[in-house]
C-alpha cells in the first residue's frame, strides 16, 4: 500500500487552486442517467470516487469518454437499468444516486448497498419513503436494494423530517421526469444541491427552490444534453485553510466560491486567524495566535460535518479549550485515536468532544479511518514536530487531488511513496 511520509513544522505559503466538488460531480454524473442525449461536465475532479462512478456508468453501457482530465463526455442512451455491478457500487456512497437516476428514466432501479465513510448508520429511509410517495415499492434482494413501479411515477408533496443530502438528491433525480408537480420540504440547502439543479434546469428540466428549504420539481417529458462546469470544493478548500490555520503561514485557496466557506471562514476568525475574501479566492493569514472555539455541525449553511475532523486536528495547536459537537453523524470522531497517539488531549463522549490544546504533538504513525479523518491526519502531521507516516492513504485519495502535491508546493515537507515491493510482486506476477 501507498503511504504519505511528512515532516512537519514547515509554515504554508502561497497558492492553491482548488478542483471540482465531489460531492456536486457524483450527483451530476448520475443525473446524465436521465438524459438520452450527451452532456459534457467540465472541472469534475480526477480523484478515485469519480473514477470509480464513472466506470459503473461505462459498464452500464454508457458511452463516457475523458476529454481531458476534469472534462467528460457521457452519453446515457444505451444504458441498462439494474446492471450497476455490486463491487463499484459497494465502493462508494454517490452510487445511492443510481437508484434515483435509473427509477426516474426507466421507471424501476436495482443497486448494490452503496458504500461510503464509515462514520455512523447511514440509512435511505428517508430515499425509500420519497420513492413510494412518488409511486415506487422498494425492497431488498441479494444484497441489492430493488425499485419497481406499477405504472409510472406521479409528482407528490414530500416532507423529510430530517435534513438528508442523499434522500434530496434522490428525490430530484427521481421527480424530474415524473408526471406533475413534485415538492420536497425540508429539503437539504447545500450548494451541491443548487449544483444539481441547475444542471438539470441546463438540460430542460424544470425546478425552483434549489438552495431553499421547499424545492418545486415540474416533470418534464424529456432532456437534452448540454455542457456543465462543476462548482468549486468547499470541503478540500476548507481543509487548505485550517491547515494554514494549524502550520501557521499564509496562503491563498483560489477557484473557489468565498460564500460557501462563510461558515468556516467565521469559525477562524473566532480562532485568531486573519481571513481575506475576494471574488473568487479567499486568503488565510495566520497571527501565530490561534485559540481554542466551540464548534457544531449541522446541514449548510451550518458548519459542514465534513470539516469537523480537519478542525479537531486544528484546534489541538490552539491555546486553550475547544468543544465540539458532531450534531449530523453518529460515529464521528474515531479519528481522535489517532490523534491521541500524536499527543493530542481529546476526551470523547457520545457525539461531543473536548481538546485541550496546545500540548506538545510529535509525528507518529497514523491510520486513516475514511476520507476526512485522513485529510485531519495530514493536517496534525503537517502542524507536529517530528516524522509521520500515513496508512491507509486511498480513502484520502477518494476525495483530494493531488494532496501530497498541493501542499508540497505550499513549503510542506511531504511525499507520497509507492510500495514498491508491492509493485514488483505485482509486475512480475503479471510477466
Ligand atoms: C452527504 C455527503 C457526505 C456529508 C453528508 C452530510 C455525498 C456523497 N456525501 O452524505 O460527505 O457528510 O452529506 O453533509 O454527498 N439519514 C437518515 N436516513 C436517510 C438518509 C440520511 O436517517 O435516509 C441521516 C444520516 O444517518 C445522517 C443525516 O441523515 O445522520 C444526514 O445524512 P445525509 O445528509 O443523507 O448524508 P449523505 O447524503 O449520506
Amino acid at each position: 500500500m501507498d503511504k504519505i511520509i511528512i515532516s512537519g513544522g514547515n509554515p504554508l505559503y502561497g497558492n492553491v487552486s482548488i478542483s471540482g466538488m465531489k460531492n456536486a460531480a457524483l450527483p451530476v454524473i448520475c443525473a446524465c442517467i436521465l438524459n438520452k442525449e450527451t452532456c459534457i461536465i467540465d472541472n469534475i475532479p480526477p480523484i478515485s470516487d469519480i473514477e470509480t462512478l464513472l466506470m459503473i456508468l461505462s459498464s452500464m453501457g454508457a458511452d463516457v469518454k475523458m476529454l481531458t482530465k476534469n472534462s467528460v463526455q457521457i452519453n446515457c442512451r444505451n444504458i441498462i437499468p439494474g446492471s450497476s455491478p455490486n463491487e463499484l457500487a459497494s465502493k462508494l456512497r454517490g452510487s445511492s444516486y443510481i437508484l434515483g437516476a435509473e427509477l426516474g428514466r426507466f421507471g424501476k432501479s436495482s443497486v448494490y448497498s452503496p458504500g461510503g465513510c464509515s462514520i455512523g448508520p447511514r440509512p435511505l429511509d428517508l430515499h425509500m419513503k420519497a420513492f413510494e410517495a412518488l409511486g415506487a415499492h422498494c425492497s431488498h434482494r441479494n444484497g441489492r436494494i430493488e425499485i419497481t413501479t406499477d405504472s409510472y411515477l406521479k409528482g407528490n408533496s414530500i416532507f423529510f423530517d430530517k435534513v438528508s443530502v442523499g434522500a434530496t438528491v434522490n428525490t430530484i433525480l427521481a421527480s424530474v421526469l415524473a408526471d406533475g408537480v413534485t415538492i420536497i420540504d425540508n429539503a437539504a440547502r447545500e450548494p451541491h444541491i443548487v449544483d444539481l439543479a441547475v444542471f438539470l434546469n441546463a438540460c430542460g428540466a424544470n425546478i425552483i427552490g434549489a438552495g431553499t428549504s421547499v424545492i418545486k420539481i415540474k416533470g418534464v417529458s424529456k432532456l437534452h444534453g448540454c455542457r456543465y462546469s462543476i462548482i468549486p470544493d468547499m470541503i478540500e478548500a476548507g481543509t487548505y485553510m485550517a491547515a494554514v490555520a494549524a502550520t501557521g503561514g499564509k496562503v491563498t485557496v483560489r477557484n473557489v466560491i468565498p460564500k460557501h466557506l462563510e461558515a468556516i471562514s467565521i469559525k477562524l476568525e473566532e480562532a485568531g486567524v486573519n481571513i481575506i475574501t475576494g471574488s473568487d479566492y479567499i486568503t488565510v493569514e495566520s497571527t501565530g495566535k490561534l485559540k481554542g472555539i466551540s464548534l457544531t455541525t449541522g446541514p449548510y449553511p451550518g458548519f459542514a460535518t465534513d470539516m469537523q475532523p480537519q478542525f479537531s486536528a486544528m484546534l489541538c495547536f490552539a491555546e486553550g479549550a475547544s468543544d465540539i459537537h458532531e450534531q449530523v453523524f453518529d460515529n464521528r470522531f474515531q479519528y481522535t485515536d489517532e490523534l491521541a497517539k500524536m499527543g493530542a488531549d481529546i476526551k470523547v463522549s457520545a457525539n461531543h468532544s473536548i481538546i485541550r490544546g496546545g500540548s506538545p504533538m510529535t509525528g507518529a504513525p497514523l491510520v486513516c479511518r475514511d476520507l476526512r479523518a485522513g485529510a485531519a491526519m495530514v493536517i496534525a502531521a503537517l502542524a507536529s514536530e517530528g516524522t509521520s507516516e500515513l496508512l491507509e492513504i486511498d480513502k484520502i485519495e477518494r476525495g483530494y487531488y493531488k494532496i501530497t502535491e498541493k501542499f508540497a508546493s505550499l513549503g510542506a515537507d511531504i511525499k507520497l511513496v509507492s510500495d514498491i515491493s508491492s509493485a514488483q510482486i505485482n509486475r512480475s506476477a503479471s510477466i
